[in-house]
């Protein structure tokens, strides 16, 4: 059973909006650029929100299915997905159940979404199915801090942040989590990034790529 057959937040929705318009101009789209170039293929994005990765998609991605839960985020997505240059098809659905066949796509990209879901282990459980073996894993997350007393701080304000964020995590490691899901991480960045003054608890993001391995590594 799903942990999340229902996902609405409509005032986190209009906030989030908002937010992420701001943070593409202080330098998140920057951030979507280095998760997404040199992509190609079929991808599948899990928790695409208005669809702020869709302008980043190379051309030789040939689709990206975009499975969007909350239904006033999958509404600007779906208007977002009408001017793109590269085909791309908005669908309902949740990270723990995705709607694809096994292996059926090059790639999967979860960005700024593994903090949101409400079961991380069993999201990746569901990318690493649909991806096939060999295709890749490309994300951009915001995560726990390296430093033990930033940690600290973001476990502190894990305590309310989930209820006003949409079910946002700040002090969740998702690179382990990646790791333990069975994908071979390739390369990582970590860097500090504050999309909103008041929320320095997000500042850690990781962005990289990791890999399903084929059955000749021992996937
Ligand atoms: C912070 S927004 C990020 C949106 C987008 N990926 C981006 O990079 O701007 C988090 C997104 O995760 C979605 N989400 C929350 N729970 C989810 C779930 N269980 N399955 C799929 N998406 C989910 C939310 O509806 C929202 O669109």
């Amino acid at each position: 059973m799903p942990a999340d057959t229902k996902v609405s937040h409509p005032v986190f929705a209009r906030l989030y909006a908002r937010i992420a318009s701001e943070a593409e101009r202080k330098g998140a789209a920057e951030n979507r650029d280095e998760m997404l170039g040199g992509l190609e293929g079929r991808v599948i994005e899990v928790g695409a929100g208005t669809g702020l990765n869709f302008g980043h998609y190379p051309h030789e991605v040939t689709e990206v299915v975009a499975v969007e839960p909350e239904p006033l985020l999958r509404k600007m997505a779906d208007e977002e997905a009408a001017h793109s240059q590269v085909s791309i098809k908005v669908v309902d659905g949740v990270a723990d159940a995705l709607p694809a066949e096994d292996g059926s796509f090059d790639a999967g990209v979860p960005s700024l979404v593994l903090c949101s879901v409400a079961d991380q282990g069993a999201a990746l459980a569901e990318l690493f199915r649909v991806v096939r073996p060999g295709g890749e894993l490309r994300f951009l997350e915001h995560v726990r801090a390296e430093s033990r007393a930033f940690a600290r701080f973001q476990r502190a304000v894990d305590v309310f942040h989930p209820l006003i964020g949409g079910g946002c995590h700040t002090s969740r490691d998702t690179l382990a989590a990646i790791e333990a899901a069975g994908f071979v991480v390739e390369r990582v960045r970590r860097f500090r990034f504050t999309p909103c003054f008041v929320d320095q608890a997000v500042s850690p993001h990781i962005v990289g790529t990791a890999r399903r391995p084929t059955a000749q590594e021992g996937s």
